[in-house]
């Protein structure tokens, strides 16, 4: 009966006793608020790994209630070692809590599986063996293969939002989920060596995703899974998770400046709404509209200055303070405006070419530039 319980992270002195030998499986369950759940879940685990897969148990807990206490207390009857990680300050959400769990495990194998026992403790030897026989560095459980089912998944609503999640994830990576039919499940294999924890920037729910595309293992298999009904409680999901996943995404996608230019550009075109729509309701008043020109304008640039904090640059915009951030971004916006005349007069006159011309390469310069100077001058890498 061993059960080590270091209270907080970073007591690897402690954690290092307990190395099970290699081939065997850390299992990680990130926790909140699970305390009916723990014993069940424990009981499955018990119940599903045979004695010659050694294994160990990481709880990383983000509880509020004595999720923690419950987990020593059922730890003393379980035949392996049992871990509570819990975290003082839950950054990245249920994904955070995951990667904590990713560098405290010992072994070849990790299973990340959730708390509530929608994720069938059966399955773990299966996965481990499959990316063993596969040679893979992960294995997804996956509820849209043939022999897996959303069975736990309540709800038309809930089954519609999952349902496009998927699509839209799939449909942004196309590349990169190729062989991963079920990239939002929270059931999976990981082999250590295929993990890049010091890269990672998980936020939210969709830790699976996070690692096929950050961490690009090299070769993935799927088994498939029923997703059960919870044993206990209800789902921690909220509509700020919705949010918190559109923003992973756009996160994921921007990693290349490439792609960062590009969503700014999206961006920018939708801010042509707000000023056109402030441009008619100024003149409508009976504005001139030169001064109604320059209005509206900043109503565009408010517009993108919102989207580009909170999609694009949101964790990039620590390095300087609000003021200082919107001071720069506007001067920026307006510049680009004043420099666009001087610049086409010097393609015309200098260079020969025609007004067509001449304006569509001065907006693209000046995209160009004020695209360089945001990310230079406004959010600092
Ligand atoms: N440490 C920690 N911190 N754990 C958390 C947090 C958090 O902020 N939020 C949730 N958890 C834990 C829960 O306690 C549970 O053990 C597990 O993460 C899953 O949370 P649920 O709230 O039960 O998730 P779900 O059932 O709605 O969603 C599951 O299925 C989805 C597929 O439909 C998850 O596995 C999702 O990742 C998956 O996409
Ligand atoms: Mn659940």
């Amino acid at each position: 009966h061993e059960s080590t319980v270091p209270d907080e992270l970073g007591d690897p002195v402690a954690h290092a006793a307990e190395l099970p030998e290699p081939g065997a499986v850390t299992i990680v369950v990130p926790t909140f608020n699970e305390s009916a759940n723990i014993s069940e879940l424990l009981h499955q685990i018990t119940a599903s790994v045979p004695a010659r897969l050694p294994c160990e148990v990481v709880f990383v807990d983000d509880s509020t209630d004595d999720t923690p206490d419950v987990i020593h207390e059922a730890a003393q009857d379980c035949p392996f070692p049992v871990t509570v990680l819990h975290r003082k300050e839950p950054a990245g959400g249920l994904g955070g809590a995951v990667v904590e769990g990713l560098k405290a495990a010992t072994s070849d194998w990790i299973v990340v599986m959730d708390g509530d026992c929608q994720h069938p403790p059966s399955l773990v030897p299966e996965l481990v063996a499959s990316g063993e026989r596969a040679n893979a560095g992960l294995v997804v459980a996956s509820r849209y293969i043939k022999g897996g089912s959303r069975a736990g998944l309540a709800g038309g609503y809930r089954i519609a939002v999952s349902r496009s999640a998927t699509w839209l994830t799939k449909t942004l990576f196309p590349r990169t989920l190729r062989g991963i039919s079920d990239p939002m499940s929270g059931f999976f294999a990981i082999r250590r060596s295929a993990v890049t924890a010091e890269i990672l920037q998980p936020l939210g729910y969709k830790i699976l995703l996070e690692l096929a595309v950050r961490s690009r293992p090299r070769q993935v298999t799927e088994v498939p899974f029923v997703f059960q009904d919870r044993f206990a409680g209800e789902s921690k999901s909220t509509a700020r998770e919705g949010f918190r996943f559109l923003r992973h995404l756009v996160g994921l996608r921007t990693a290349s400046p490439v792609a960062r230019m590009a969503v700014f550009g999206l961006i920018g075109a939708t801010g042509f709404v707000p000023n056109l729509l402030g441009l008619y309701a100024l003149t409508a008043a009976g504005m001139h509209y030169v001064p109604a020109e320059i209005l509206a304008n900043q109503l565009g640039v408010a517009w993108n200055f919102l989207l580009i904090e909170h999609l694009l640059f949101r964790e990039r915009r620590k390095h300087r303070s609000w003021w200082d951030r919107v001071g720069r971004f506007a001067l920026l916006a307006n510049a680009d405006l004043m420099l666009r005349i001087p610049l086409i007069a010097l393609f015309v006159g200098r260079f020969g070419m025609s007004a067509l011309t001449a304006t569509a390469l001065a907006l693209v310069t000046t995209f160009v530039l004020r695209f360089a100077g945001t990310e230079a001058l406004v959010y600092l890498p």
